[in-house]
């Protein structure tokens, strides 16, 4: 058994082999840092290396773990590592994209795939899900995680983990995931990357840490430290954290892997230098290193001055080992190394479906004035603006794997699905911003961003001549992918200067105009709410986003996205989210100013489109709220049901949401919170009862002493289309 193996294992490994282990270089072309790795060649025969990460290509894998398993001392295979986000070379939406489809089937699909199509690559163990909880649209990061809510967030970590493990990581389709980034990195200060966090324990369990205990309830093999500090001990040196949280109060028992060079950040967080950062991780509970090169350089040292003890060293070694154990890697190295099946299970016609069925589930209906939308497919279709035919653009951030020319541009997937029987004519319009901003950001990206050289005044005649030959104006703008993700944050969420012009210039011509707004986070869009007739976020929705986005244009596919973060109207509001407190001094519903009450004299408290928002081309409607009892005891439990009738001529799907209000508690309560949901698919006419059930389970909160508790008192359950819009009843816990 695995204990035995690994046992005989570990007595013949020198101490140095041992700390090699915990050691993980980059390597390959893929950046997703600054520092890089040397040597590794000569470091993994040598037994100093314990896996390796971002390296693509199933042969260039396969010739690296042979150096592994026939050229070192122990031939110990090595791990193989990606940030295999959201998808491969099959790309789905980008997470925050596919967290507004509330389809939790969809959600572990995807992970499915994109564990089928890495392994088939060589790919044993993927950097994902990401699961921080964001509230503020100015970290670039946002895009990365699964929106603003707890209970929605842990649901898609189960569903992601269980899509990329399977049952037991036994297959050679399955890998090994890693829940990311412990903990609470979405909440740094200002919005700004890798910034610090100071949170009160209550928030943080109450608000911040249920998407990671449920990827530990769901059996993920690794956990990755988080860049920021935690109480003010950085976390990937924080004791508390990764074992006295992780470990002892959540079970985990898998391993925990640093960030890129997190060990040695701590020298800049203001921790010591190499050596003692290096003891201060691996006492803390993190057993490997990435890319710092700090373990293999000081543990030995550190272990004869007594600073980590030898129980230490192969405390993290055992659960490495254990890993590759898990993985069947001990048994045959080569097991996701087949030549064979790379040819033919990446980026399939089979995939390729699945990831445009359910991108097209992620866009989110923002406005749709006069039914604008669906297009009808005839005419002639203007799509205009520097993301109308870019295919690189479509991916999105994190999606190192793809191959970015096999991607649809939206106009290839509007012309792909309109199918000869509308014409599309496409044209850039402007640049995504202006020529000074480009010159000072062009280091910054290091890619082009899609800047056309000739002059604004040339790109918008020819953009406005295309409109003028046209019926429709399909206006495609926002952020491209580089304009959100990692180090990528901003303080200005409006659109750009220039696309706010051809904007205007294109709503001057009086045709249709329809915003297809790409972004990696909530934008401020209260100028285009006003001014545009309809808008459709599509984020960033994969490789197949182009069909897609045609796909719900034409109402082929009936937008059915609710979003998962709030949209503010300002930036000034954020950080804004639903599930907020309610104050002593809070303001009356619908005001928007009250003297001395909670709010600011220049805008109202609300957002521009609040969390759960979502249209449709069809209309539902609900029935009051029939709670089955008034009253449960701890042990008991009710059953809330609406009914919700399509309403419109169209089929379509609707998210049904819960929420609940605990009115009366030891602590402050929010004034909502998620507690259900179910997506359910009406044909028009049609009504179906939603019931939802409701447990002491989900009652339950950390109370001031961080207990697990629910509270006798009075509670308020709402069930409805949005977070804004829900109908109410109540019920007492005895
Ligand atoms: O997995 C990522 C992480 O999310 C950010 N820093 C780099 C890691 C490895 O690429």
């Amino acid at each position: 058994d695995m204990d035995r193996f690994i046992d005989d294992l570990m007595k013949k490994m020198t101490l140095e082999e041992k700390i090699g282990q915990l050691n993980l270089p980059v390597t390959g072309e893929i950046t997703t840092g600054q520092a890089k790795s040397s040597n590794v060649a000569k470091r993994i025969r040598a037994g100093e290396v314990g896996g390796l990460f971002n390296l693509k290509g199933v042969e260039r894998i396969r010739d690296v773990q042979k150096q592994a398993v026939e050229e070192s001392r122990l031939g110990i295979p090595l791990l193989f590592g990606m940030d295999v986000i959201h998808g491969y070379e099959t790309v789905f939406p980008i997470p925050l994209g596919l967290s507004c489809t509330w389809d939790m089937k969809a959600v572990e699909e995807s992970a499915r795939i994109a564990a089928i199509e890495s392994s088939a690559d060589g790919i044993c163990w993927t950097f994902s899900p990401m699961v921080d909880i964001c509230r503020d649209a100015r970290w670039g990061r946002v895009s990365e995680g699964n929106g603003e809510d707890p209970f929605l967030g842990a649901a898609i970590a189960q569903a992601m983990v269980r899509g990329y493990q399977g049952k037991d990581m036994s297959r050679n389709d399955e890998i090994m995931a890693c829940v990311k980034h412990f903990a609470l990195y979405g909440a740094g200060e200002a919005g700004r990357d890798y910034n610090t966090v100071d949170m009160s324990h209550q928030r943080m369990f109450n608000e911040y840490m249920l998407p990671y205990q449920a990827a530990v309830d769901a059996g993920v093999g690794s956990a990755m430290a988080s860049f920021n500090e935690v109480d003010g001990i950085p976390a990937t040196g924080n004791k508390w954290l990764m074992t006295d949280v992780l470990r002892k109060q959540w079970g985990f028992d898998g391993f925990v892997v640093t960030d890129y060079t997190g060990i040695t950040e701590m020298t800049d967080h203001g921790m010591g230098d190499t050596q003692t950062v290096a003891a201060l991780a691996l006492n803390a509970g993190v057993d490997m290193d990435m890319v710092s090169d700090a373990f293999v350089g000081t543990l030995k040292k550190s272990l004869t001055e007594g600073k980590v003890t030898e129980e230490a060293i192969n405390a993290a070694c055992r659960r490495i080992l254990e890993a590759k154990y898990k993985l069947g890697l001990f048994d045959n190295p080569y097991k996701y190394c087949d030549v064979k099946r790379a040819k033919k299970q990446i980026f399939t016609k089979e995939h390729r479906a699945v990831a445009r069925k359910i991108a097209s589930e992620s866009l989110v209906l923002l406005k749709n004035e006069g039914n604008v939308l669906p297009l009808a497919k005839k005419g002639t279709i203007a799509v205009v603006g520097p993301l109308a035919d870019s295919r690189s653009n479509m991916p999105g951030t994190w999606s190192v794997a793809a191959v970015l020319k096999n991607a649809t541009s939206l106009a290839e997937g509007l012309k792909a699905v309109a199918g000869g029987k509308a014409e599309i004519l496409t044209a850039k319009g402007c640049n995504l911003m202006s020529d000074a901003e480009y010159e000072k950001r062009a280091t910054m990206f290091g890619r082009s961003l899609h800047r056309d050289n000739r002059s604004d005044k040339e790109l918008l005649d020819e953009a406005l001549a295309v409109a003028a030959k046209s019926d429709v104006i399909v206006a495609a703008l926002g952020e491209s992918s580089e304009m959100s993700g990692e180090s990528s944050c901003r303080t200005n969420l409006e659109m750009t200067d220039t696309q706010r012009i051809l904007l205007q210039e294109l709503l001057k011509t009086g045709k249709p105009v329809v915003l297809v707004l790409f972004t990696g986070r909530p934008l401020v869009l209260n100028w285009e709410q006003a001014n545009v007739p309809a808008i459709l976020n599509v984020w960033f929705a994969g490789s197949e986003a182009g069909f897609a986005i045609g796909d719900v244009l034409f109402g082929d596919v009936n937008p059915s996205g609710k979003l998962t973060t709030t949209f503010p109207k300002s930036v000034g509001q954020i950080p804004l989210f639903y599930n907020h407190k309610n104050t002593g001094r809070p303001l009356a519903d619908g005001a928007w100013f009250q003297k001395f009450r909670s709010n600011y004299i220049d805008i109202d408290n609300e957002p521009l489109y609040p969390f759960g928002f979502g249209l449709s081309y069809t209309t539902f409607s609900y029935s009051d709220v029939a709670l089955d009892k008034t009253s449960m005891t701890d042990k008991g439990e009710l059953t809330a049901t609406v009914t919700v009738t399509n309403t419109g001529k169209r089929d379509g799907a609707e998210v049904v949401q819960l929420y609940i209000r605990d009115l009366v508690g030891s602590v402050t309560r929010p004034v909502k919170e998620l507690k259900g949901f179910e997506k359910i698919f009406l044909k028009a006419g049609e009504s179906k009862k939603v019931s939802f059930k409701i447990t002491p389970e989900l009652l339950k909160f950390y109370n001031y002493n961080l207990d697990f508790v629910c509270e006798p008192g009075d509670f308020e359950v709402m069930i409805g289309r949005s977070c804004r819009d829900v109908k109410k009843a109540a019920f007492k816990l005895l």
